[in-house]
This record gives structure tokens, C-alpha cells and sequence, in this order.
């Protein structure tokens, strides 16, 4: 099948493949075409398309293709374009866009929305909006540091005193944790703030400060698709203060909240912006959907009669675009891999797939839009049960414990009594192990079960000082089994201490 890669009609610079992901779809047996120019604004001219053996065509050709794969969701004309059963892939916001799903329909072509894969951990290697959403976050902190007047990073110098920026980051999605993890790294003071009580750990593991404010008015509210639900009025009153008391002590806001398919969530009212700092920049990322802020616009820098800066730039990602270009490829590449199973240059469709199905807006002119919810990795594991929360102890009933300990006891006295030395002090040094064992590895939180387990690999070292013990025997046998038991264990001790050390790395700061 032919792939087609046309340049972006709208204002922007981003475009759908780079030479690498393009070369990519092809060793997926696809052939691809790219639109002269298409990747120019992205750091990818046809000269890099060419170089990587990719054939470079026309507006006409490109849009000829059997798939046709872009960024931006194609315009009236563009449609008009694609011909008869062809497939579309871009962004498409369909529950925004019932005009342009009916166009698609009409068309008879197969439209695949980029902005609707599941949130599940499966589908994250596909996921553009978080792709995007994660280059736009950074963006939007490099945008604020811009505008603001200080550095970030809060310094003792022989010219003085230099506090550090105060960053109110509102909304800890994809978006928030990246300008918190920015801000954070250019050594702001950062704080954050969520509706889902359940992002307050890596609001924290990502360096900032989760402001609390009665978690619990918001639980009964937890998300079971990965997104917020829409806000109480109760609920509403609770924050406002939050909001107003947080950006009037902040240097910079930035606001990310987000309800899918509803208008942004009024957070910042005229009279909070009126009250805080002259000199303090927001970035309102919800600018598209209406903005979080009020004073707002979207694609505009407003500065307020008080002297702060509002920006509601919603091309935060295109501005840079070479990074989001690549971020967007790999995505598409991803998603190819899916409807590529025979790797033959053939898209098939599977609908028993959630991906698939969740994404697949129009097929064949009929619309299939909306797909059947799923529930996401995201949303907050259930409460756990009295049985569940015990800690392997409920796991065992107390009558089936009972028993496993007099059997224990029974079966030590006979070893003890009949067999012969030295079976009964192994045999008791055994026992005894199992008993501490079974206690300390049960006391071990869940999350540290696979180091513990790397760890007590070492528990071979036990083997290899037995087998070394034994390898001088004059029983070919026994020395057989003394090398191959050494061998044995110490690739297990080795791989556990290996093991480990990546697993700690990946906690490891700089690692
Ligand atoms: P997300 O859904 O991952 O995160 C939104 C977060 O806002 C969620 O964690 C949600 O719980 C939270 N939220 C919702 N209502 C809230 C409230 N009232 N108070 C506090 N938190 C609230 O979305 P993502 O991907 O992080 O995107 C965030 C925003 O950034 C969206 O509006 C998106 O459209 C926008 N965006 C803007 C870009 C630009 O260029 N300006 C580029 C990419 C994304």
C-alpha cells in the first residue's frame, strides 16, 4: 500500500513522518510518499526524505495515496481529495467534529482519529495527545521564563540575594507534570494542584509540592477513563480560594485543566488575576478550549492594567516542531505496527482490538463513532478489601494456619527422633528458615518484591560454597554436578546483582 505524507494546509509546521519514521513504515512493507516541502518547517527537507531513499510527490500524488497520514484533520478540500475507500489518519477531535465525520462518511473513506486512542498502557506508544501534550508543557515554561523578569533558580550572590520563581502549575496531566518537571529542573519552587487526588505521587516524584485541599471532597469523583470528571459547585467553592491564594503568592501560573469534550473549566477569575504581582506571567494551555483563566486569548499575549502576562498560545507543540514531529512519527509508526500484522504493507483493521476499534471514527463511510468505553490503566485501583488488605495474612485462613504449623511441629519431632545425625540439624535449620523467611518476605511492601528478589539470588552463594566443598570428591559424578551446581548459581548471583543495579539506576538521579 501507498502511504501518503502531505504538508499541513493550516498554520502549521509540524508534519506527520521524518526521514526515520518514514524509513520506519517502509521496513513495515509500506511504499510512502512525501509532499514536496511538506517537512520543511520541521527540520526535515526533501533532501532528508531523499537521502533516506523516500520518494518525494506532489500535492495530487500524495493525496492519491491509499493512506493518507497528516497531523492537523484534513480540510473541506482536502477531503474532496481522498479518493473512494482510502484510509485518513490525522488528529480529529470527532467529538468536536460531528461536520467533518458526516464529510468523511460522504467521502466513503476510513478515518482514523490519532486524538481518540485509549488511555491504557498498551496504547501509550500511539498516544499523540500525550506526545503533545508533553512537548507543550515544557514549552509553555520556557515560554513563561521568557516572559518573566528573573531567573528561576533562586541564588546567593556578592550582588545579592536571588529567591527562587514560584511556579503554580493547575492540572497534573500529561501537560502539568512536564512543565513541572521544567520548572523543577530550572530550579524553580514549583507547587501543583489536581482534581484527581490520584496524581498527588507523581506530582511529587516529578520535585514538586501537591497542594492538598480536602482530598476527599473530590474521591467520589475518580476518574475511570484517565480524564476529570466535571466539578460540583461545592467543589467548585472549595478550589477558588485554593486557586486564588496559590497564583497570588506564584510568579507564574500554568494552567492545564481539562475535561474532555467540555469547554475548559473556568479557574482564575478577573479578580485573582487583578490581585497578583506585576510581573507575573500565565500560560493558559486551555486557551483552545476556552482557557482556564479569565482575560484570555487564545493565540495572544494580553498584559493586564496590573502588569501580568497572560498567554494563550495554543501552537505551544508546533513551536517545536522538529521534536513533535518526531514524537507524532514514532506514534503513527507505532499505530502501523498494530494494522500491519503480517508486516506486508497491508492495513488491516481489527475491531475486536480497543485500540483499533477506539480510534477507527469512520469505516468505509459508516460512521463508528462513539466506540464502546474502556477502562483505563489510569484510573484509581479499587479500594482494597478486608481480605485483600491483610497482607498474605487473610490469605490463609486462621483454621488452615493452625494446621500447617502442628504439621510442622509433628514432622520436626519425627525427623528428630528417627533419623540419623546429621539429618535432624539441617533438618531444623531448614525449618527455621522457613519460618523467618516466610515472615520477612511477607513484611516487604509489593513494589519491592522483584529487588527483594534479585537480591536474595545471593542465597546461591550458599550452593556454590556447598559445591565448591564438594568438587575435590574422588565421585566423577559428584564433581560433575559440583561444576555444573557452581555454574549454575553463579550466573544466578551475578544476574540478581545485575538486575538490581539497573533497577536502582532507573532511581538514580542522572543515571
Ligand atoms: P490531561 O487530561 O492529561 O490533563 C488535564 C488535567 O487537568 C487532568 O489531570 C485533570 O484532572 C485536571 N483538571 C481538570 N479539571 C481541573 C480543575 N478544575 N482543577 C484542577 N485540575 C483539573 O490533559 P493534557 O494532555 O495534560 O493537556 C492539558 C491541556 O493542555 C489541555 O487543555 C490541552 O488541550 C492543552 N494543550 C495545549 C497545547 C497548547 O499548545 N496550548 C498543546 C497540547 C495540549
Amino acid at each position: 500500500m501507498l502511504i501518503g505524507i502531505p504538508s499541513e494546509s493550516k498554520q502549521s509546521a509540524l508534519v506527520a513522518a521524518t526521514a526515520k519514521t518514514a524509513t520506519q513504515l517502509t521496513d513495515l512493507g509500506y511504499d510512502v510518499l512525501v509532499e514536496s516541502g511538506a517537512g520543511a518547517l520541521a527540520g526535515q527537507p526533501d533532501s532528508a526524505f531523499a537521502d533516506a531513499g523516500l520518494r518525494i510527490g506532489t500535492t495530487e500524488q500524495v493525496w492519491a495515496a491509499d493512506v493518507v497520514v497528516k497531523v492537523d484533520a484534513p480540510t473541506d478540500e482536502e477531503i474532496g481529495r481522498l479518493r473512494q475507500g482510502a484510509t485518513i489518519i490525522s488528529i480529529m477531535a470527532p467529538a468536536r467534529s460531528p461536520d467533518l465525520l458526516k464529510k468523511l462518511q460522504a467521502q466513503g473513506v476510513t478515518a482514523l482519529a490519532m486524538d481518540a486512542v485509549p488511555r491504557i498502557s498498551r496504547a501509550q506508544a500511539m498516544d499523540v495527545l500525550s506526545s503533545m501534550a508533553n512537548v507543550a508543557g515544557y514549552r509553555a515554561v520556557v515560554e513563561a521564563a521568557h516572559e518573566f523578569g528573573r531567573m528561576f533558580t533562586g541564588q546567593v550572590t556578592a550582588a545579592g540575594k536571588i529567591p527562587p520563581a514560584r511556579v503554580f502549575v493547575v492540572g497534573a496531566g500529561v501537560a502539568g507534570l512536564a512543565a513541572i518537571g521544567a520548572a523543577s529542573a530550572m530550579g524553580a519552587v514549583v507547587r501543583a494542584f489536581d482534581v484527581r487526588s490520584e496524581v498527588a505521587e507523581q506530582v511529587e516524584s516529578m520535585g514538586a509540592h501537591f497542594v492538598e485541599l480536602g482530598r476527599s471532597a473530590f474521591e467520589a469523583e475518580a476518574s475511570s477513563d484517565g480524564y476529570a470528571k466535571e466539578m460540583t459547585e461545592e467543589q467548585q467553592a472549595a478550589t477558588a480560594a485554593l486557586y486564588d491564594a496559590e497564583a497570588c503568592a506564584a510568579d507564574i501560573v500554568i494552567t492545564t485543566a481539562l475535561i474532555p469534550g467540555r469547554p475548559a473549566p473556568s479557574l482564575l477569575t478577573a479578580e485573582t488575576v487583578a490581585r497578583m504581582r506585576n510581573g507575573s506571567v500565565i500560560v493558559d494551555m486551555a486557551a483552545a478550549a476556552g482557557g482556564n483563566v479569565a482575560g484570555t486569548v487564545a493565540d495572544q499575549r494580553v498584559v493586564t492594567d496590573n502588569g501580568v502576562t497572560i498567554l494563550g498560545y495554543t501552537d505551544l507543540a508546533g513551536r517545536l516542531a522538529p521534536q513533535t514531529s518526531q514524537m507524532y512519527g514514532t506514534n503513527i509508526v507505532n499505530l502501523f505496527k498494530l494494522l500491519t500484522p503480517g508486516r506486508d504493507g497491508n492495513l488491516t483493521l481489527n475491531f475486536d482490538d480497543v485500540v483499533q476499534r477506539g480510534i477507527t471514527v469512520v469505516r468505509e463511510g459508516e460512521p463508528t463513532w462513539p466506540p464502546p468505553a474502556v477502562r483505563v490503566s489510569a484510573a484509581p485501583a479499587a479500594a482494597p478489601t478486608a481480605a485483600a488488605s491483610g497482607g498474605g495474612k487473610a490469605a490463609f485462613p486462621t483454621g488452615a494456619k493452625i494446621g500447617l504449623v502442628l504439621s510442622g511441629v509433628v514432622l520436626l519431632w519425627l525427623v528428630n527422633a528417627t533419623a540419623p545425625d546429621p539429618i535432624p540439624r539441617h533438618f531444623t535449620t531448614l525449618m527455621l528458615s522457613i519460618v523467618i523467611g516466610y515472615y520477612v518476605v511477607g513484611k516487604v511492601a509489593h513494589a519491592l518484591h522483584t529487588p527483594l528478589m534479585a537480591v536474595t539470588n545471593a542465597i546461591s552463594g550458599v550452593v556454590v560454597v556447598g559445591a565448591l566443598i564438594q568438587v575435590a570428591s574422588t565421585n566423577t559424578t559428584i564433581r560433575i554436578l559440583s561444576a555444573a551446581a557452581t555454574l549454575l548459581a553463579s550466573i544466578n548471583i551475578f544476574g540478581g546483582f545485575a538486575v538490581t543495579r539497573r533497577m536502582l539506576g532507573m532511581f538514580t538521579k542522572g543515571a
